[in-house]
């Protein structure tokens, strides 16, 4: 049976620890997709949604990515809805980006702002406390020790037990540990686009789980006709799947999450956490990066 058809479990990717007291397979998913075009409200296909999401735990996928800008509020009301009280789950969300529209995203990082959504996430998603949240984007206008500081007051108050950043660079974090613990960061990086090599780097030397957005260059690494058509030919996988393994092979502390609104799509990548690809297929594709730092 090949890769693409095969009935793959996330565990099978290895688990990582989160914060250093939650463990979850380093196959995850992400929850962007379960929105309508512009990740700006209902799915096309609620039905099929929720679908994907109660697929998820039997899968053995234990991490979910979303975030309050989804929709907004709509990814953290389905997976409310399909899996609420998670059991042995970690739905992680973000707070930070507001939304007026279609593919519009503003930072608000006042710490007011933060601290407000967050309690708003944590309500919406029914828990008393949120796992891991991850501040969305630091806001350019707000000085950013003011947002640290909002993450720190949201960790004393015990309504968020880990917090991440995303779209940060090395020396955000290392001002942000500062002033709380990160027990994430969440950046674009795919084999194609590793801009935030260095911040792969750094959080592989300080026990941080690196989160990679766009895993799959949002859908482009899906598609026939590049470098992973041997490889996966080899594998007998899809594209999507080689794509999925070469970033479960980069990193120990990487979790990968990639974002679908299909269960055909989940499985499909699910299974990717069973491929092992050889040093030289991992080397071939490292090779192909247009912006390796
Ligand atoms: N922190 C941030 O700023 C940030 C930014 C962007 C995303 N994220 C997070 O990262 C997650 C992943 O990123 P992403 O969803 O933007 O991009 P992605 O995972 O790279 O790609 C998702 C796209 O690929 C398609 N796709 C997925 N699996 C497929 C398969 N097996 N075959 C064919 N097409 C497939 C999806 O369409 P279908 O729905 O049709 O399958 C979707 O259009 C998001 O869900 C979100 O949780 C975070």
């Amino acid at each position: 049976m090949s890769k693409s058809t095969s009935n793959g479990i996330a565990s099978s990717a290895g688990t990582l620890l989160v914060g250093g007291d939650i463990t979850v397979n380093r196959m995850g998913f992400g929850a962007m997709r379960i929105t309508g075009p512009g990740i700006w409200g209902e799915p096309a296909d609620s039905e099929e949604a929720i679908r994907t999401l109660r697929r998820l735990p039997e899968l053995s996928v234990n991490f979910i990515d979303t975030a309050d800008a989804y929709g907004p509020d709509v990814s953290e009301r389905l997976i409310r809805e399909a899996l609420h009280p998670y059991a042995g789950v970690l739905v992680a969300t973000k707070g930070g980006l507001t939304r007026s529209g279609p593919n519009q995203w503003k930072p608000n990082g006042r710490p007011e702002y933060l601290i407000e959504k967050a309690h708003e996430s944590a309500h919406r998603l029914g828990i008393e406390q949120i796992g891991l949240w991850q501040l969305h984007r630091i806001d350019p206008n707000v000085p950013r020790e003011d947002q640290f500081g909002a993450v720190k007051q949201l960790l004393n108050e015990g309504i968020i037990r880990h917090a991440g950043l995303s779209n940060v660079s090395v020396a955000d974090i290392q001002a942000a540990q500062k002033v709380f613990p990160i027990a994430t960061v969440q950046n674009r990086y795919n084999f194609t686009d590793r801009s935030s090599e260095d911040v792969l780097e750094y959080c592989e030397k300080n026990a941080i789980a690196f989160i990679p957005w766009h895993p799959l260059a949002a859908g482009e690494l899906t598609k026939p006709g590049g470098a992973l058509d041997t490889i996966a030919k080899h594998h007998g996988a899809t594209q999507a799947q080689i794509a999925l393994a070469w970033l479960l092979k980069r990193s120990p502390v990487m979790l990968v999450i990639p974002g679908t609104g299909k269960v055909v799509h989940l499985q499909q990548n699910v299974a990717a956490a069973e491929i092992t690809l050889s040093e030289s297929e991992f080397a071939t594709l490292a090779g192909t990066s247009n912006n390796r730092a």
